[in-house]
C-alpha cells in the first residue's frame, strides 16, 4: 500500500506504546510521518528504553483508566488501544487487575474517544479469545462467540470487543484479533510468550520447557507484519466495524519452534516437557487470514526463519537492557 495514505494519520494515541507491539508501532508511525504520538503507558509490562528518542513522542506514564477518565485535549486522533494486562496466565493469577486494565481500561478509552471525536480506534483483541477452544483450525472471524472462555484475559479481551461494538455509532473502531506476535521488542518474562522465553533460555544454555507434548501448534506472526495490519486498520474505510484476524495462516509445532531456536542460537539447551497448563485447552491455533487479505490487502511477508533470526539479533544487540529488565 502506498505510504501516502498514512499522511492523514495526524495526531495518534498509542496506549501500551512502551510494550512489545506498541513500541514497534510507534517506530512505524514515526517513519510514516505521524505529527504527534501520545504514548500512554504505566510501564507495568513495558519499558521506556524500547522507544526511540524523538520529539514527536509525548510519553505519558499513567494508568489508562485514570488518564482517560480526565480531560485530555487531543481531538480527532487515531487511537491504537494496545494497553493490556498481559496475558492468560497473569490473568489467572490476578483476575481483578486484568479486569481493571482490559475491561475498565478499554471502556474508559472508548468513552474518551467518543467525547473527543476520535477518527478511529484500533483495538488489540486476541485470536485466542472469542471463539474459545475445541474448534477446528483455521479460526474465522465469523465463528460464534463462546461463553466458555478459558481465562479471565480471554473474557476481558472479548469484553473489549463488546464495548467497541456498543460505541460503534460514536467511535469508528476495528477489532484486530492478534495471533501470537513475536519479534524485536518483547522482553522475556514469567508471563511472556514462548518465543522470547525460548530464545533467552537457549542463549543461556538452559533447558527449554514445553508445557505439553510439543505437538501443539500456534500461528506466529512477526511483529512488524502485525504492525502493518494495525496501520492499515487505522486508515482503510471499509475496515470500520470489522473484526480482523492478524496472523499468518500457518501453524508451527512448538517442538519444531524449540529446535529452530536452539539451532539459531547455537545452544546446547535440552528440551524438557511439563504438563499443559490447566487452563490451556487449545491444541492447535491458526488464523484464517482471508478477511485481512481482502479488506487490507495484507500478506504477512516474514517467514518464521527470517523473523526468528531478526529477533535473535535484537536479543544480542540489546542483551544488557534485556538482562536488566527481565525477571526470567
Ligand atoms: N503479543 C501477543 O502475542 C498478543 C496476542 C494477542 C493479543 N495481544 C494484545 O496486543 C496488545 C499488545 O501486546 P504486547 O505483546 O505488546 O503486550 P505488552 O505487555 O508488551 O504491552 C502492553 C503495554 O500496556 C501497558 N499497560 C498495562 N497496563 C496498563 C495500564 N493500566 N495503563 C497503561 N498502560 C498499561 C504495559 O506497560 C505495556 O507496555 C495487548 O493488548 C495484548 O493483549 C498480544
Amino acid at each position: 500500500m502506498a505510504e501516502g495514505v498514512y499522511s492523514e494519520l495526524g495526531c495518534c494515541i498509542v496506549t501500551g506504546g512502551a510494550g512489545a507491539v506498541g513500541s514497534r508501532l510507534v517506530r512505524r508511525l514515526l517513519a510514516s510521518g505521524a505529527d504527534t504520538i501520545h504514548v500512554v503507558d504505566d510501564l507495568s509490562s513495558g519499558y521506556k528504553w524500547l522507544l526511540p528518542d524523538n520529539p514527536k513522542i509525548n510519553f505519558i506514564e499513567r494508568d489508562v483508566v485514570e488518564f482517560f477518565g480526565q480531560q485530555f485535549d487531543a481531538p480527532n486522533s487515531h487511537i491504537f488501544h494496545l494497553a493490556a494486562f498481559f496475558a492468560n496466565q497473569n490473568s489467572v493469577d490476578h483476575p481483578l487487575e486484568d479486569l481493571h486494565t482490559n475491561g475498565a481500561g478499554t471502556l474508559t478509552v472508548l468513552k474518551w474517544a467518543a467525547e473527543n471525536k476520535a477518527k478511529r480506534l484500533v483495538y488489540a483483541s486476541a485470536g485466542c479469545s472469542i471463539a474459545g477452544h475445541g474448534i477446528d483450525a483455521p479460526i474465522r472471524e465469523d465463528m460464534p462467540v463462546s461463553l466458555h472462555l478459558d481465562t479471565p484475559y480471554q473474557i476481558t479481551k472479548a469484553l473489549g470487543e463488546f464495548y467497541c461494538n456498543y460505541y460503534l455509532d460514536r467511535v469508528s473502531s476495528v477489532r484486530c484479533r492478534f495471533f501470537n506476535s513475536y519479534g524485536p521488542g518483547e522482553v522475556p518474562g514469567a508471563y511472556r510468550n514462548v518465543i522470547p522465553n525460548f530464545i533467552w533460555l537457549a542463549m543461556h544454555n538452559r533447558p527449554l520447557t514445553i508445557t505439553g507434548t510439543g505437538e501443539e501448534t500456534r500461528d506466529f506472526i512477526f511483529v512488524d507484519d502485525l504492525v502493518e495490519g494495525l496501520m492499515r486498520c487505522a486508515v482503510i474505510g471499509p475496515a470500520h466495524g470489522e473484526a480482523i484476524n492478524l496472523g499468518t495462516g500457518r501453524q508451527t509445532r512448538i517442538e519444531d519452534l524449540a529446535n529452530m531456536v536452539i539451532e539459531l542460537t547455537e545452544s546446547t539447551s535440552a528440551i524438557q516437557y511439563a504438563p499443559r497448563r490447566s487452563w490451556d485447552h487449545s491444541k492447535t491455533r491458526q488464523a484464517d487470514i482471508s478477511r485481512a487479505e481482502q479488506l487490507l490487502s495484507l500478506a504477512p511477508e516474514t517467514s518464521l526463519d527470517v523473523g526468528l533470526r531478526e529477533t535473535v539479533d535484537w536479543f544480542r544487540e540489546e542483551y544488557d537492557s534485556i538482562a536488566r529488565s527481565s525477571d526470567f
